[in-house]
């Protein structure tokens, strides 16, 4: 008797769609032998990483038959310090997509819920679904977080909440005050996940870093990477800052070498280097300028967005308009699969790049 795969797992995964990353450059290459081209798409530093993380990525190369220090020891100590915690509040994961997931499959099971936002970063209803868990996806305002609304969400079955701040593809943020009063409005009991991805880039002063709060919230979990600002994000770190009793936790269900060992040696030199990691915010400050000027110019609406990236509203068909910038070598995310179906996203990139996307732009919503 044949089984199908499918009917075995559960329902959550059953409606699942992969994530869908953004589109290699080698694969446009081969798609459409194109020699130039810019890819916008996936919230990269155009900037790369600081040059002594890459040095010690290749000292790294030297060691790759031995396993990684599983506890990232050094790392967790470097972070504990600038964040000023204990290094046992600090979890590393294989990019901050791992520590979310960790989360997830810690506090969450099947008769459980998970609330986010609507427009969210799509890592969070796949981890939901994943574990069979319920989504509660809460109506956005303003195409952001409402949070009044996601604390009304939270029920008794509630086990999670996540909170993307500021959000990814919109850009959208929360300030320090509506943070604080959705936490106090959350039981103890629900684990709250401010996502802070793209903090670094963040220049608005009633933005608050959450790991502070920590002392006063113990069901708070605070995630970073160093694949946006840092520019490492082929080397996959992240990592949660969370009380000690969750980090332990997590650190039961954490696989045992989950970063690796030039990853590890990269982000400890990059966070040597803050010189790097201001021009990486000063280019993108000048590089999301250059995008809204365009836009303007062009008359074309956009999400204001205050990370590394602008969501746009597109005249006519997105996935046509998307389909074209391929052709002409750019390529930006199509975010159907985000309920934006009418926005395309695009993330700064340097100079040239920005101008590249702009020109094609106009040539493929205006051509003459
Ligand atoms: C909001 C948000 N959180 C987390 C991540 C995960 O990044 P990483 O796993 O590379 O740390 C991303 C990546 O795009 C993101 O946009």
């Amino acid at each position: 008797m044949s089984c199908e795969p499918l009917s075995l797992v559960n329902e959550g995964v059953r409606g699942l769609t992969p994530y869908q990353p953004g589109k290699p450059i080698e694969e446009l290459e081969r798609e459409l032998g194109l020699s130039y081209i810019i890819k916008l798409a996936s919230n990269e530093s155009p900037l790369g990483p600081s040059p002594k993380a890459r040095a010690m990525a290749m000292v790294g190369l030297d060691e790759l038959s031995r396993y990684p220090d599983g506890s990232g020891t050094e790392l967790r100590a470097a972070l504990a310090d600038i964040h000023c915690v204990a290094p046992e509040c600090v979890t590393l994961g294989n990019g901050s997509n791992d520590v979310l997931e960790l989360v997830a499959r810690l506090f969450v099971s099947a008769e459980h819920e998970v609330v986010f936002a609507e427009h969210a970063f799509a890592v969070y209803p796949l981890v939901t679904r994943a574990i069979g868990a319920r989504a509660v996806e809460v109506p956005a305002r303003d195409r952001g977080h409402d949070l009044a609304a996601m604390a009304d969400a939270v029920g008794e079955h509630t086990r999670l909440v996540f909170i993307a701040n500021p959000n990814n593809p919109t850009g959208t943020w929360n300030d320090a005050e509506a943070l604080r009063r959705f936490m106090a409005a959350v039981p103890e009991s629900v684990i709250v996940v401010i996502d802070q991805a793209y903090a670094e880039y963040v220049d608005e002063s009633d933005y608050p870093d959450c790991v502070p709060w920590l002392d006063e919230y113990p069901n708070l979990v605070v995630t970073r990477t160093f694949s946006k600002a840092h520019g490492l994000a082929g080397l996959r770190v992240g990592y949660g800052v969370s009380s000690a009793p969750i980090a332990e936790l997590l650190n039961r269900v954490r696989q045992p070498f989950n970063v690796n060992s030039l990853a590890l040696a990269a982000a400890m030199a990059s966070l040597e280097d803050d010189d790097h990691l201001q021009r990486s915010i000063d280019i993108n400050r000048a590089g999301l300028a250059q995008l809204r000027a365009g836009f303007d110019a062009m008359g074309i609406e956009y999400i204001p967005s205050v990370a590394n990236f602008l969501s746009f509203a597109v005249p006519g068909d997105a996935s046509g308009v998307y389909a074209a910038l391929l052709r002409e070598g750019v390529i930006v995310r199509p975010l159907a699969n985000y309920g934006l179906g009418q926005h395309l996203r695009v993330t700064a990139g340097l100079e040239d790049e920005n101008v590249h996307f702009l020109d094609a732009l106009k040539r493929v919503i205006s051509p003459s």
